[in-house]
């Protein structure tokens, strides 16, 4: 049972689309259906505006967010509170901006006053920031630091990789820039493709560049032309990752069948059930209290407990797949995910319960029972 913060386990449904014979690009049923993704997916996003699907992992649209918009000597506040914040800082470096990375400690949320703070300088021409930073289990504030860069006038390109699908992240409404989320996560689709939305106002910075976009894959505006202003039929610019697209679809439908609101209840439920259950079992969560995603939790590896043998056994005796720390939190945390088909009961049930096992064997001091406990009054509770 792969329990990491992706990629997550797909839906039968999804892997039966993928095997299906192979189908050209251009076909008019497979171009249909892209049309009908990109429609799917302005929903997901909840936005109106413009949504590009790029073949890559979730890296590949951050860079294409912050390549497209950032040129040489460009003045970016980067919000880092962990390492994947630390990765836009460093794209947007490698751009050749000057980055000012404004650092909150690892487990907390940024502070959104601190940062309108800063973005009052009036120097800044973009901010990067992570929803859920993944190597942390903590949330930041979008909604207001995306205000705060409306008011300010600066492009907020926002990562919500494990976020947007599992939690309600309103683009539109909220004035997101540029948001970019990953395939394998919240939306519970296979790995391979990335999904941006783009806002009017990054599109006319993008159109103003000075400078030549030196990328020819990664350019939006060419994407834009055949995914977004072509009326029909739209089409990606070059050979996308079809197997995967015929996985995102089926993991769309999904998502429509159950409704984007029942879908963020569920992972409210799953996510506070995982938090309970871990402290009932004498374990510390990492984030702050209060800064936690409910699409994964993380908590400290106790004392005389080692990291890599307790994962090893939850894996090797009980069948649940659990991740690490990474970078300077390897060996100190545990991360679990529970996103898109993994945030139901029945896995969580048994992911806390190989927990529990595991944990006694190693000789820690637990009441066997007490997180499955914790999780059943939770669901119980809150009528799931
Ligand atoms: C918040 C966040 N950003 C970016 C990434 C990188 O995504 P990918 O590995 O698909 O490039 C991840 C992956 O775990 C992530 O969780």
């Amino acid at each position: 049972m792969l329990m990491v913060p992706g990629p997550v386990e797909v839906h039968p449904r999804v892997l039966r689309a993928m095997s299906q014979p192979m189908i050209g690009h251009l076909d008019p049923d497979f171009v249909s259906l892209l049309d009908e993704i990109l429609d799917m997916l302005r929903r997901v996003f909840q936005t109106r505006g413009d949504v590009i699907i790029l073949t890559g992992s979730g890296t590949s649209a951050m860079e294409a967010a912050v390549g497209n918009v950032i040129e040489r000597g460009d003045k970016v506040l980067s919000v880092v509170s962990g390492l994947f914040g630390r990765r836009f800082a460093e794209i947007a470096r490698r751009r050749g901006a000057e980055v000012h990375e404004m650092k909150f400690p690892l487990g907390s949320s940024a502070d959104p006053s601190k940062i309108k703070e800063e973005l009052e300088s009036g120097e800044y021409k973009a901010l990067t920031v992570v929803h859920c930073e993944t190597s942390t289990g903590a949330l930041n504030p979008i909604e207001e630091i995306a205000k705060a860069c409306r008011d300010e006038g600066v492009i907020s390109i926002v990562d919500g990789i494990t976020s947007v699908g599992g939690i309600d992240v309103r683009t539109e409404e909220w004035g997101i820039d540029l948001l970019v989320v990953g395939s394998q996560k919240c939306l519970a689709a296979p790995p391979g493709l990335a999904m941006l939305s783009v806002s009017e106002r990054a599109w006319e910075c993008i159109e103003n560049r000075k400078e030549e976009l030196p990328d020819y894959y990664l350019d939006l505006l060419r994407n834009k032309g055949y995914m977004v202003d072509r009326l029909s039929p739209r089409r990606t610019p070059f050979t996308p990752g079809v197997p995967a697209l015929l996985g995102l679809y089926e993991a769309l439908k999904l998502i429509e069948e159950e409704g984007l609101e029942n879908r963020f209840e569920r992972h409210r439920i799953i996510g506070e059930g995982m938090r309970e259950s871990i402290k009932a079992i004498g374990l510390e969560l990492f984030p702050e209290e209060g800064a936690y995603s409910n699409t994964l939790t993380s908590f400290k590896v106790p004392e005389g407990i080692e990291d890599k043998e307790l994962r090893g056994r939850m894996k090797e005796k009980y069948g649940v797949i659990v991740a690490g720390g990474l970078e300077e939190l390897t060996g100190k945390i545990v991360r679990i995910g529970h996103m898109g088909i993994s945030a139901v009961p029945q896995n969580v049930f048994a992911t806390v319960s190989a927990l529990e096992c595991a944990l006694h064997e190693m000789g820690f001091k637990l009441e066997l029972g007490s997180g499955i406990s914790a999780l059943e009054d939770v669901f119980l509770r809150n009528n799931l």
